[in-house]
């Protein structure tokens, strides 16, 4: 834990100071095993690993326990990096572009693995805090430790540690996953300072009734229940379709432009097409992530629409990301 990221750091029951208490271990200036404490209620927070803590796993809700088991495991095995994620990224947060993210303090919601927090704070930001609940905030930290203006910290979405002083907060792949989507959006929009924005992207309800008619049973009653290991060697399965089709046929049709004409009228093409570009690593990824999750949400447009109206984001840009997801850009205030 880097000492710049106390400046943003509150308590997350009373809102006070948060303040180094003891420090056991430090390396390069870092803090990497102590105690943080709040200056006003007195409550601490281990520092373990260089990360701080500031959940307790018997004070998370079963269902979000759940989910946070699943990722962190999923985040822990899958951890590379790959170049086209950068792409990907700006794909899952348009209008925003990379010199958006330059001199602006940060906020990523839900970090996963942390490529996100390694593209913003490569993009310039002044500093970019990530937080996510599960254990993939190990991933997260190894693959941003080298980067002075990163931070990880493990928490809760609902509950957060920190003070409302964000120039730009974003969050991808993480509301549908959670018990009270919309709730998570508010609460993570109360750390956007006024005049500062905020991007979500969430899975559409639109064009996706076949996952929700056929897929959704299947991951709520069966693949979310069963242990990741074995998960992981059947998920082989779906993947090697999945992979097959993108490459064989989404990925060749839609590089030539007759082949993109006739490609438009393909079951997914957008997102299958999207995909093609990836290896067998990133779509066995993307598939297990499908099937581990104990909860996802499919987002109809009218109520993603409110959230922005909840938060009274103002100049909102709301728009479709391949066919299938809504992503939404707007300013807080
Ligand atoms: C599908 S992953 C997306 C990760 C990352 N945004 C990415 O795109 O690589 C969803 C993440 O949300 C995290 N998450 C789920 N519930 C959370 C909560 N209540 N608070 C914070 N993070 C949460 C999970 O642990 C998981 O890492």
């Amino acid at each position: 834990m880097k000492e710049r990221l106390l400046q943003y750091l509150a308590c997350p029951l009373c809102e006070g100071e948060i303040k180094p208490f003891s420090v056991t271990k430090e390396q390069a200036g870092e803090i990497i095993e102590g105690e943080l404490e709040c200056a006003s209620c007195s409550r601490r927070f281990p520092v373990v690993r260089g990360i701080p803590r500031f959940v307790e796993a018997r004070e998370i809700e079963p269902d979000k326990a759940a989910t946070a088991e699943k990722f962190g495991w999923s985040w822990q095995h899958f951890n590379h990096h790959r170049p086209d994620y950068a792409q990907q990224f700006l794909g899952w947060l348009a209008p925003v572009r990379t010199e958006f993210f330059a001199g602006k303090v940060i906020l990523e919601g839900g970090c996963g693995k942390g490529r996100h927090t390694q593209l913003a704070a490569g993009w310039g930001a002044r500093d970019v805090v990530s937080f996510d609940l599960s254990d993939a905030v190990e991933t997260a930290f190894t693959a941003t430790r080298e980067l002075p203006n990163a931070h990880i910290i493990q928490a809760d979405i609902y509950h957060l540690p920190l003070r409302r002083v964000f120039d730009y907060a974003f969050s991808v792949g993480v509301l549908h996953h959670l018990p009270d989507p919309r709730g998570g959006f508010v609460a993570l929009a109360a750390k956007v300072k006024p005049g500062g924005h905020i991007s979500a992207w969430v899975y559409g309800a639109e064009n996706n009734q076949w996952i929700t008619r056929l897929v959704d049973p299947l991951r709520k009653n069966i693949t979310s229940r069963i242990g990741p290991r074995l998960l992981l060697h059947l998920s082989k399965l779906p993947t090697a379709l999945v992979y097959a089709i993108s490459k064989t046929i989404y990925g060749p049709l839609n590089r030539s432009p007759r082949g993109r004409r006739c490609a438009r009228h393909l079951f997914y093409n957008d997102y299958l097409n999207s995909i093609s570009v990836f290896d067998w690593r990133e779509h066995h990824s993307i598939v297990f992530d499908h099937l581990i999750a104990p909860t996802a949400f499919y987002i109809p447009r009218e109520e993603f629409e409110e959230w922005w109206r909840d938060i009274g984001a103002s100049d909102v840009v709301i728009g479709w990301h391949n066919q299938n997801s809504w992503r939404g850009f707007g300013k807080i205030g």
